[in-house]
């Protein structure tokens, strides 16, 4: 059985009322998460090393598998006169000012073999219908916001689907990969909370949600790979996972944390009622689908020159802007001037969903709004994934690499998750094996808590935050909405701390905590920013200063800022 790799021990312990199980393991490396960043990682690691792969929920339950529009890549410059320079420039125009521009140029170079890894891999991307010319690529490639070319990869409109299918099918069949799903990681262990010298990542405790006991796993390398935070906002078309969980844990831990001011909207999702969160991708506008007020009549050209083709954070304001302008519940994206066979053919999901709520895409126009996408900043890496503690990997949406600057390209997330995985995977393999001196570590100690009394203050608490979050920390900011947010966030802080010194942890409790602590940072990040930049918009800072950087902040920071209030 696989598990024997790295189950050390079962240790039966009693705490007062009951028998519990906790289960000790011990690997080469822990990645936590098991998305496209995580899977990356794993199977580059798997040639030499043994793995252990937690999951929240399902193996498939990240955004990885939400994903609709694809993954960008110039591939082939042949096919659109595309070019490296030129995606490099997209990016950069995107990010308004911000991106790194060393870490764009090393993405968008590795972005080929990124791309070949998963073709090799078995992803089963969209190829043209007609043959290609002479050195020309077989794929069909999309069209999304911001970019000046042609090139997404996708698999129809299920892009993520595929990709999250087949990491976890090669996953599934390498014996040298343990998976275990329904695991909430809950903490790092380091040397520093041990007590001992040095700054390293040696473990993590981690809540068995089916069994309801906290396990301990020892490793020599950890990977967050845990996702976004979307879930902060009361309104998001991320799965539920994406509860800011890694960003909080490497926060707790010591590491610094980026520009997490910077939240992407996502300008259209399915405004309806029975199905808000729903995902209407770039792609369609990259066909031509127009933008529409209730009335029927174009926005865009108010706004932009690129129109719908605009990056995602000047369309989002836009939509924004017009509902608040008319008081309307919704705007329109209108597909339907195209060829029903088209349309059933490219967005097949799309129609087959929007079908169910009785929306014929290819006949009438899509009622949509902007939703909570994408955290753009996260805990910072260098190019090689690794935090600031040693042996801590981060990668995919809860890792800062610069990528992103002030608002992320389309497409550009899937292929930095499979970028940096395979950067850390190379450079984990070179540190192995490292032949550490063994450490006991301390089983997770639950003598001191009961079961809840109150469960209903953990739901009461999760709404209040994220209603506070999508109301005064959206789309557009003010020092005084940031100022409301902050104290109502300091508040249920404290009283979720003392409810987590009391009780028992549970998945609720866990996320609630983290969401808190990725609000906070988020809340206080948007304070020093003083001017609006690509998804940071302020009413009372209009414009852009001469000079910026990324926003850099620390626990520790934070500490002394709620000390001198
Ligand atoms: P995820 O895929 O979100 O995986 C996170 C993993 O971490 C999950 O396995 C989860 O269970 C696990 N996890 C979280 N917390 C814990 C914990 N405490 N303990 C244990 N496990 C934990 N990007 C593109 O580039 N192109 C697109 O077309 C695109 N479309 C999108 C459409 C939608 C609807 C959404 C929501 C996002 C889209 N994105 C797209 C963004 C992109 O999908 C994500 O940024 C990317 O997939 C993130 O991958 P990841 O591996 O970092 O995290
Ligand atoms: C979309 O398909 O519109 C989402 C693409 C992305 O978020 O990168």
């Amino acid at each position: 059985m696989r598990l024997q790799h790295h189950l050390k021990e079962c240790c039966r312990l009693w705490d007062g009322q009951r028998e519990i199980t906790a289960m000790n393991y011990q690997t080469d490396c822990l990645i936590i998460g098991s998305g496209a960043a995580g899977l990356t990682l794993a199977l580059g690691l798997a040639q030499r090393a043994k793995v252990i792969v937690l999951s929240k929920e399902e193996a498939c339950a990240g955004s990885t598998n939400y994903a609709q529009g694809g993954i960008a890549g110039v591939y082939n410059t042949l096919d659109d006169e595309d070019s490296i320079e030129s995606h490099i420039k997209d990016t950069c125009i995107a990010g308004a000012g911000l991106c790194d521009e060393d870490t764009v140029r090393f993405v968008a170079t590795q972005a080929r073999s990124a791309i070949q890894w998963l073709i090799d891999i078995g992803v089963p991307f969209d190829r043209k219908e007609e043959a290609p010319g002479e050195g020309q690529s077989p794929y069909h490639l999309h069209r999304e916001g911001g970019h000046s070319h042609r090139r997404i990869f996708h698999a129809e409109d299920h892009t993520g689907r595929s990709i999250q299918e087949t990491l976890v099918e090669r996953a599934r069949e390498n014996p040298n990969i343990t998976l275990l799903e329904h695991r909430n990681a809950v903490d790092l262990i380091t040397t520093t909370k041990l007590g001992l010298p040095g700054n390293r990542v040696v473990g993590c405790y981690v809540l068995n949600v089916s069994s309801g006991e906290v396990d301990t796993i020892q490793a020599q390398f950890v990977a967050l790979c845990t996702g976004g935070a979307s879930k902060v906002y009361q309104y998001t078309c991320n799965p539920e996972v994406s509860s800011g969980d890694g960003i909080a844990m490497a926060w707790r831990a010591g590491c610094r944390v980026a520009n997490m001011e910077f939240n992407q909207f996502h300008p259209t999702t399915l405004y309806c009622q029975a199905d808000r969160n729903f995902l209407l991708t770039e792609a369609l506008r990259g066909e031509g689908a127009q933008l529409k007020r209730p009335d029927g009549t174009r926005f865009m050209q108010n706004y932009d020159e690129r129109l719908e083709l605009a990056p995602r954070d000047i369309v989002a304001r836009a939509i924004d802007h017009e509902m608040k302008r008319l008081g309307a519940p919704c705007m329109y994206l209108d597909i339907s001037f195209k060829e029903h066979e088209f349309v059933k053919k490219h967005f097949p999901t799309i129609y087959e969903r929007c079908l169910k709520v009785g929306v014929d895409i290819s006949a009438e126009p899509i009622p949509i709004v902007p939703a909570a996408h994408f955290t753009c900043g996260g805990i910072m890496v260098d190019r090689r994934a690794r935090t600031d503690i040693q042996n801590l990997y981060a990668i995919g949406e809860c890792a800062y690499t610069g990528l992103h600057g002030a608002n992320r390209l389309a497409s550009n997330s899937l292929l930095e998750c499979v970028v940096y995985g395979k950067a850390a995977a190379e450079d984990i393999l070179t540190q192995l094996p490292c032949g550490y001196e063994h450490i006991d570590l301390p089983e997770w100690d639950a003598s001191k808590v009961t079961d809840s009394d109150e469960e209903v203050i953990i739901t009461h608490n999760w709404q209040e935050l994220r209603l506070t979050m999508w109301d005064y920390v959206g789309i557009v900011r003010t020092d005084k909405r940031l100022q409301r947010a902050l104290h109502r966030i300091r508040l249920l802080e404290r009283e979720v701390n003392e409810y987590y010194s009391n009780f028992r942890v549970t998945k609720n409790l866990l996320e609630l905590r983290n969401l808190l602590q990725v609000a906070h940072i988020i809340v206080a990040s948007a304070m020093r920013r003083h001017e609006s930049r690509g998804l940071h918009f302020t009413l009372d800072y209009p414009g852009q200063k001469e000079r910026t950087g990324p926003t850099i902040l620390t626990r520790q920071d934070l500490l002394l800022e709620a000390a001198g209030n």
